[in-house]
């Protein structure tokens, strides 16, 4: 029986979104039903309602989310009802080239529930990154879902389905940080604090944070930025530069997405060293770089996608970390609020005030 629940929708673009009534069908083969307990507020979410990720309106908003599995379709062997799971964008193939080289992350047959969640008359919702989460039920599909400990709150488990992952993986998979190794982080919102506390799980012995706002500088030495450069009174290069010695960074992680950064990213970092790219850039953005010196600097220039993760390995690790209180997941969550304060929450977003606000259900 498909049952009806209340979920946010953005209805057309940069319309205000509103709290609606949603159809969620029954689980399908290889779907499940997922009862939302918490779904964090996403950069990625806004852009979907001011219409800069498609035309396909009206969305089902929300990405980032935890939940307990209430019901699975025909075939599902992943989970089963009252499993306390993570959302992921997509679920994997198992069978494509990427995926059986080992690297499912580029999998070339990903997919989402094949169902459509609607309203009540009929319209198809499309969900956010495949997900749809600021509602109390969703449907996914089975391999979107990612057992972990249920101790965890769900909030801080939500975290990991996107932003938080993303920079975590930015420095621990696609930058292999490891102990002993200095690393810069140009960009400290979310995504940029997730790299600096990733960096610090790993064992980095010097972990700059560079930023134009101060705020977001403090904030960063809370995750654990051992120095802390404004970009906006200080040459960041030479900074960092300063701070190692002379060399540059062993990695250096760009979360911004923006030209100037990554040119400040690959002057930055030591000879050998690892540029890494999470910050999203728009298709206008170019970067003019003499290949000399890409040349002659030697490394790596990487990029992250979804912080290079594998969901079923990092997100119960991570979980794991957070319970034993060696990683501070708890800290991303800034506020709590409920279905109705998602439009309030991007102004706050849009203010730099929060990390995240994490609807609870
Ligand atoms: N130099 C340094 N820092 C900058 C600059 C700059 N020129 N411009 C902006 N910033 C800082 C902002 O002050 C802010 O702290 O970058 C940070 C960006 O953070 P958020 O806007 O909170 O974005 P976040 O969610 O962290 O995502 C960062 O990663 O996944 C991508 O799409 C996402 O491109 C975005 C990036
Ligand atoms: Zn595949
Ligand atoms: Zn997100």
């Amino acid at each position: 029986m498909a049952q009806e629940v209340r979920g946010v929708v953005a209805p057309g673009k940069n319309q205000p979104v509103r709290v609606e009534t949603i159809v969620v069908p029954d689980p399908g083969p290889g779907e499940a039903v997922v009862k939302v307990q918490a779904c964090g507020v996403c950069h990625t979410d806004l852009h979907y309602k001011q219409g800069g990720i498609n035309d396909d309106f009206p969305f089902l908003l929300g990405h980032e989310a935890a939940g307990v599995v209430e019901a699975v379709g025909e075939g599902v062997t992943e989970v089963a009802p009252g499993d306390f799971v993570v959302l992921n964008w997509r679920a994997v193939c198992g069978q494509c080239r990427a995926c059986l080289r080992g690297r499912p992350q580029y999998c070339f047959a990903t997919h989402n529930a094949r169902q459509k969640m609607t309203l009540t008359d009929g319209t198809e919702l499309t969900p956010a990154l495949g997900i749809g989460a600021f509602a109390e039920k969703t449907l996914v599909a089975a391999g979107q879902c990612t057992k972990v400990d249920p101790e965890v709150s769900p909030a801080v488990a939500g975290l990991l389905g996107c932003g938080v992952m993303a920079g975590i993986g930015a420095a621990i998979n696609t930058g292999g940080v490891g102990r002993g190794d200095s690393v810069a982080v140009i960009g400290c919102g979310g995504v940029g604090d997730a790299a600096v506390a990733g960096s610090r799980l790993a064992g980095a012995a010097r972990i700059i944070a560079v930023d134009i706002d101060d705020r977001k500088l403090e904030t960063a030495r809370r995750m654990g930025a051992t120095h802390t450069v404004n970009s906006r009174t200080t040459d960041p290069v030479e900074a960092i530069r300063e701070l190692t010695g002379g060399f540059g960074a062993d990695v250096v992680i760009e979360a911004v997405g923006r030209p100037e950064t990554y040119e400040q990213a690959f002057y930055a970092r030591d000879l050998a060293g690892t540029v890494v790219l999470v910050g999203v850039p728009t298709p206008d953005m170019r970067i003019d770089l003499p290949l000399l010196d890409v040349f002659g600097r030697g490394g790596a220039l990487k990029s992250s996608w979804y912080g290079d993760c594998l969901p079923s390995r990092d997100f119960p690790m991570l979980v794991d970390l957070h319970l034993q209180g060696r990683l501070d997941l708890a800290a991303f969550v800034t506020e709590t609020i409920g279905l109705g304060d998602v439009e309030a929450a991007f102004d706050r977003m849009h203010q730099g005030d929060v990390l995240r606000s994490v609807v609870v259900f």
